[in-house]
């Protein structure tokens, strides 16, 4: 594959981003215009594209929430209030991770590990405590008829079963805490369950001002 990159998103990306969306999950509603219009307002340093010569690959986007508001639970169109990121609240000492997508045809050769380092370089660079994310299930579906969804991602941690998300995201050094039930219901792959991750900034500093960076749209 061509060299890859990553940088900030920008307003010339939206249409191309959202026509990544809908071929990538064709059963889940994606974004509109204005609602990417929202996101890079709210907090455009969290926003990341992985790109080559022939176009955008993929996409990594963040907020960053205080994590005792949500942690006993909620839901994708909760805490992201509903793709707007008006829960984005710059007083957060955690990146919470809302979406991450890589073009079907890119899969498999790193695009996702280049967006999860940029996504833990945000993390050091802030000064946050973590990364948290709620993962999608989608190898659940083929076992749902046999096994709760937690037994499934227990299985998937065990190294029993491979599921697209869950075992990259377990490679990429996250730790697996549980499922969330409704989290995104219109992901039948899923069946609507995700899985609760964390990684831990090494770094952190908590005597140290979360560090919030320039703010530059482009
Ligand atoms: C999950 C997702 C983002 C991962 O992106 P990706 O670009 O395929 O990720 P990578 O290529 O970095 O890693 C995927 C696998 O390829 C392997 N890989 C990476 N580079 C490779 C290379 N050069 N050659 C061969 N294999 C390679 C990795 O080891 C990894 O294996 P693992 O899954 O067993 O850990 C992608 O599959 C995706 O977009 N899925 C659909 C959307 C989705 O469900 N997103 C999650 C929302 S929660």
């Amino acid at each position: 594959m061509n060299s890859v990159s990553v940088r900030q998103t920008r307003r010339e990306d939206i249409p191309a981003l959202i026509a990544l969306q809908k071929y990538i999950y064709p059963t889940i509603p994606a974004w509109s215009e204005r609602k990417l219009h929202d996101q890079l307002e709210a907090f455009p340093q969290g926003q990341i594209v992985a790109e080559n010569e022939e176009g955008l690959l993929g996409c990594a986007s963040s907020i960053t929430v205080v994590w005792d508001d949500w942690e006993e639970a909620h839901s994708w169109k909760e805490i992201t209030s509903s793709g707007s990121f008006e829960n984005h609240n710059p007083l957060g000492r955690t990146l919470y991770g809302v979406e991450v997508f890589v073009d079907p045809d890119s899969q498999g050769k790193g695009v996702g590990h280049l967006l999860y380092e940029a996504r833990r370089n945000l993390c050091r660079s802030m000064n946050l405590k973590r990364v948290i994310a709620c993962g999608r299930l989608p190898g659940y579906h083929r076992h749902a008829d046999n096994m709760t969804a937690e037994f499934y991602a227990q299985k998937v941690v065990w190294g029993d079963f491979t599921d697209p998300v869950l075992s990259f995201q377990i490679r990429e050094g996250f730790s697996y805490c549980g499922v969330m039930e409704n989290y995104i219901p219109e992901d039948t792959e899923s069946c609507g369950y995700a899985s609760l991750i964390v990684w831990l900034n090494p770094d952190y500093r908590s005597d140290l001002p979360v560090n919030l960076l320039e703010k530059k749209i482009s």
